[in-house]
């Protein structure tokens, strides 16, 4: 395993990371989790991502059984907070309340003291981004959260959040949480040149667009059973969007290149994330322990200026640019 920087920051995270979106506490049994768990501590992950709302707030319960018994120090645990955990409307949002109220259901969750990494799951235009901050700030003063971070923000969003928290002197936010992959580039013309500026890391969701870009899913095919489209609780709606026939029959033509790069496709999708110097680590998914072995590999992988050419020539009309993509709910959910 290879380590970066997150950001401009002294922490250090494996540049691949695991998250347990979807498969935790929902599309798979707890053993299952474990075992991915596992396999990712033996190939060198350190770093662990999760969010309170996940499975409603049982991905952070797995996540923290999972990982029980292994040292602390050894560890950097991310999670996040926005998205509703329960039915009130102070159960979501960055209001201070519900910072103070997540943190701690999430530290009691994960069974540990304190958090690596805080993320605010998304940008809340219905709190003042000063109480949001001065909270996150109270939260790094009190040793339960070390760095703050954020997740799908837009550039002017993390912008303005440098720039208050510089003139109130609270603790800056160090990394973006956004979706990116070859076909989902929306972060590369505004909030990759900020970021490098600010110094502040991506860490990047979704590097394998949810298992599209292994290219399992065949245009015009029923989806692999057991895969995320074939999951009822949760993962095939999220993943719907992206079985485009035109997208799957894009995707099957890259096979050659990452058999020409010695890569499997998961590997050569998670490679292209970490060729970006901004991206301080790639958070992938597993189902299943086999999946997380296949894609580290992917780690200290250099890719050819030639096949990221290609790469771009085969994908160019089914990529998405567009900055105004990124979006954070008007309202609170
Ligand atoms: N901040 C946010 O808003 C946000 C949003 C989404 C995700 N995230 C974070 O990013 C993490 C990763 O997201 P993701 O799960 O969508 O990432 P991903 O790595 O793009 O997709 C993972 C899924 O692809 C399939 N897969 C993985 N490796 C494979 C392989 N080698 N061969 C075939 N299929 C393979 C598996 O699903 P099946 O086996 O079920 O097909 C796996 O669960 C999440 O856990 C979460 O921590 C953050």
């Amino acid at each position: 395993m290879e380590f970066r920087h997150l950001g401009r920051s002294g922490l250090m995270v494996s540049e691949i990371s695991y998250g347990n979106w979807i498969t935790h506490g929902s599309q798979v049994e707890e053993d299952a989790a474990k075992a991915c768990v596992q396999a990712a501590l033996e190939e060198g992950i350190t770093t662990f991502d999760t969010a309170d709302v996940y499975a409603g707030t049982r991905a952070e319960e797995v996540l923290g059984r999972a990982l029980k018994g292994q040292r602390r120090e050894s560890l950097e645990i991310f999670t996040k907070v926005y998205w509703p955990t329960g039915s009130g409307p102070n159960d979501r949002g960055l209001s201070r309340k519900h910072i103070f109220e997540s943190i701690h259901g999430s530290l009691r969750r994960l069974q540990t003291d304190y958090i690596d990494l805080y993320q605010a799951h998304r940008f809340d235009h219905e709190t003042p981004l000063e109480e949001t901050l001065k909270a996150f700030d109270d939260l790094v003063r009190q040793g339960k959260v070390l760095y703050i971070g954020v997740s799908e923000w837009r550039a002017e969003e993390i912008a303005r959040a440098l720039k208050i928290a510089d003139e109130m002197g609270l603790d800056r936010i160090v990394s973006n949480q956004p979706q990116y992959n070859m076909i989902w580039r929306v972060i590369e013309s505004e909030v990759v040149p900020l970021c490098e500026k600010e110094g502040v890391g991506q860490i990047v969701w979704s590097p394998i667009a949810q298992g599209v870009l292994t290219g399992k899913y065949a245009p015009g095919a029923a989806p692999p059973s057991g895969s995320r489209a074939t999951d009822e609780k949760s993962g095939a709606a999220f993943i719907q969007r992206l079985l485009d026939d035109e997208v799957l029959t894009r995707v099957q033509r890259l096979k050659p290149l990452a058999d020409e790069a010695g890569l499997s496709m998961a590997q050569l999708a998670v490679a292209w994330v970490l060729q970006n110097p901004n991206v301080s680590s790639a958070i992938i998914g597993a189902s299943r322990p086999e999946q997380v072995r296949d894609n580290v590999k992917a780690a200290g992988v250099k890719l050819e200026a030639d096949l990221l050419q290609r790469v771009d020539e085969i994908l160019a009309p089914v990529v998405e640019r567009d900055p105004a993509k990124t979006v954070s709910p008007s309202r609170r959910p």
